[in-house]
């Protein structure tokens, strides 16, 4: 087995994650190439220690040993859980086994009721805590901080005063194993940093932003996450990276105008031509940039990036077997990986027999959370006419001018 010994991280901060170098596949999308850790912490003070999270219930053999050359159960007093998802609450069962019964176990209020699906306990002393509250133990200061929705719900981060230590949980994470645990010692792992955030991060960017005033108030030595490497070479570089990453700034490249793309997949060119006449449309109205892109040759990365800084999206499909293909709802499960929030969708498309793609498209933009404008659905049967097309312009003009501020009711989800 890997590395048992603890790792010193502060005076009396030790790391007691658990390695795992041989994962491929993460949470079923990401994939770990240079497999990851699930970081854990201990802190030692004169009146007891601190539990900082758990490992993966495959890795807690790993995690006690470490424990147990630490200091005894009985010496523990608190448990700090930044975040319950699996990989870091797998040996929270076993630990309130081995501990005593008065240990007090410290959650953010969202994280309740998961805590005790995970114990499937009742009788766990538990305690929440957020933003302005704080433990002291011994000679330690723990500083809570409220940094929900990074990536679920109940996700929080801490401050240790005396050390300038930010316990920031998954955000600054990197699935990168590397046993020399810090950023100054291991390889270069900054395509894992990014990659990470792009899979984890992306969608809550302004649940990022929020966190980043929160951590801009702190003065930060060292950032210890739940995967990867301990970040203690100028911390502040990663900060700025979420900054950049999160700010959504498309300013310099747009000019200021608001971004209509369009997204279109044809098989006779009748869903193309009303594609160019929906963009000719869009394109007329002030303050917006159209853009039109054939789903068939677009790489993945593109249409991620390329939904990102538009702010409406329009979705040309044909109806082939009575569905929508493949590719155009594979642009929409990029979505997973981006914040929809402020998004203005459409669909259209040409049909030959029943055309239900359209509305199936439309449906799924609504439930990804999308303002989806109660147009009339620009649907025309096989080759649109010179009077169709006309309407696809008008259709253009209007969704534009909807992106850029005309009110309208639009009824969300
Ligand atoms: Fe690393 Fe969201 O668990």
């Amino acid at each position: 087995m890997i590395n048992e010994k603890p790792i010193e991280v502060a005076p009396d901060i030790f790391f007691i994650g658990a390695f795992d170098p041989d994962i491929r596949t993460f949470d079923i999308i990401m994939k770990t190439a240079n497999g990851s850790s699930y970081n854990a912490y201990l802190i030692k003070t004169s009146e007891g220690v601190i539990i900082v999270d758990t490992v993966k219930i495959e890795f807690q053999e790993q995690f006690f040993k470490k424990i147990e050359s630490l200091c005894t159960y009985d010496e523990i007093k608190y448990v700090i859980l930044h975040h319950l998802e699996p990989d870091h609450a797998g040996a929270i069962p076993e630990l309130m086994n081995r501990v005593k019964d008065d240990v007090k176990v410290l959650i953010s209020p969202q994280a309740t009721a998961m805590l005790k699906a995970i114990t499937k306990r009742d009788n766990i002393d538990f305690e929440t805590v957020w933003t302005n509250k704080s433990l002291k133990l011994g000679e330690k200061t723990i500083k809570f901080l409220t940094t929900p929705y990074l990536h679920w719900p109940e996700t929080m981060s801490s401050y240790v005063e005396e050390d300038g230590l930010l316990f920031s949980g998954d955000v600054f994470g990197s699935h990168y194993y590397d046993r020399r645990l810090f950023d100054d010692l291991v390889s270069d792992f900054f395509y894992a940093f990014k990659y990470y955030y792009d899979h984890i991060m992306r969608p809550f960017k302004s649940y990022a932003l929020n966190a980043l005033k929160l951590y801009d108030k702190l003065d930060i030595n060292i950032i210890a996450p739940l995967h990867g490497p301990i970040l203690r070479q100028k911390p502040y570089k990663y900060i700025e990276y979420y900054r950049k990453w999160s700010q959504n700034d498309f300013k310099d490249v747009f000019h200021g105008k608001k971004v209509v793309s369009i997204f279109y997949l044809t098989s006779y060119k009748n869903t193309k031509d009303m594609a160019e006449s929906i963009f000719e449309g869009a394109e007329s109205v002030k303050g917006i940039i159209a853009n039109v892109y054939d789903l068939a040759s677009i790489e993945e990365q593109n249409m991620i990036n390329i939904l990102e800084e538009s702010d409406g999206i329009l979705i040309g499909t044909p109806t082939i077997n009575a569905d929508a293909p493949k590719p155009v709802w594979d642009l929409l499960s990029c979505m997973m990986l981006l914040e929809k929030r402020g998004k203005t969708g459409g669909a259209f498309g040409s049909y030959g027999w029943s055309g239900e793609a359209v509305e199936m498209i439309l449906h799924r933009l609504k439930s990804l959370n999308f303002k989806v404008p109660p147009l009339e659905p620009m649907k025309i049967k096989l080759i649109p006419t010179q009077e169709e097309l006309k309407q696809c312009y008008d259709y253009g003009v209007e969704f534009a001018e909807i992106v850029n501020g005309k009110m309208v009711e639009i009824t969300m989800n």
